[in-house]
């Protein structure tokens, strides 16, 4: 079931994101959540910040687990998943480094990681988990034809998503990596809360598959429709075929 909200503008988004993040937290003795990296999080993020700074929200009792990370880059990285959680959450909220859950992308035998990753993640159940969605209708990086029963594996990127992502190498198509380790379709759906957030006609057509789309492994994002709390928050660009 989809409980959708069309936002005016980002930061409106990244309101109403950050408020059933803040209820999570408030609700439960110890909190876990499930992370996205990107651009969509962003404004989320400095919410979280912020609020730890003004309000003294602690995350010392807070569990997160990330989607997912480039195989092939270390882990010092700019672009590296790891270095853009510490560097947009993580080193500013006080959570201990023990609670913060990333797969490896560093692993010499990644089906492995995949293993131990998808073992961690058994021991707890996600409360609220924030995606984002490609433009090819990818969560995670759970790319289209990924099975809907799929746990953690690696993943080869599509090149529409390494174009997408380029922007943050440069521009330079070459420098993104070709393969990821990420949480399968089935790991992700077992959050008991799943939030969506996308903004920006690029994800419009995204958008229209996940929501009003077939349910079919063509579109990743259309597994969500089985799921029986998602909040999908838009501008009203991403939402422009669904309105
Ligand atoms: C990131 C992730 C991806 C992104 C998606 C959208 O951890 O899993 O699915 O959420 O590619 O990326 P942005 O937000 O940069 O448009």
């Amino acid at each position: 079931m989809f409980n959708v909200i069309i936002a005016d503008n980002y930061d409106q988004i990244s309101s109403e994101a950050f408020r059933i993040v803040k209820k999570e937290l408030q609700q439960e003795e110890h909190p876990v959540l499930g992370l996205a990296t990107g651009s969509s999080p962003i404004g989320l993020y400095k919410k979280m910040i912020a609020d730890h700074n003004v309000n003294g929200t602690s995350y010392k009792k807070v569990t997160t687990f990330n989607l997912d990370e480039y195989i092939g880059l270390p882990r010092e990285h700019d672009q590296s998943y790891w270095t853009f959680m510490h560097e947009n959450l993580f080193d500013q909220i006080g959570i201990p480094d023990q609670n913060v859950h990333m797969p490896s992308g560093e692993e010499p035998d990644m089906n492995l990681e995949c293993d131990r990753y998808e073992r961690d993640l058994a021991n707890y159940t996600i409360g609220v988990q924030i995606l984002g969605i490609g433009s090819d209708g990818h969560i995670g990086f759970n790319e289209p034809g990924t099975p809907f029963d799929s746990v953690t594996h690696v993943a080869k990127l599509e090149e529409s998503t390494r174009r997408d992502n380029s922007r943050f190498f440069e521009g330079d198509i070459d420098r993104v990596p070709e393969e990821a380790v990420t949480m399968g379709l089935a790991s992700i759906m077992k959050a008991k809360k799943i939030v969506i957030i996308a903004y920006g006609k690029n994800k419009a057509q995204a958008v229209y598959g996940m929501i009003r789309g077939p349910k079919d492994p063509s579109c990743p994002a259309s597994i969500l429709q089985d799921h029986s709390d998602v909040t999908i928050i838009l501008d009203r660009e991403a939402a422009a075929l669904i309105s």
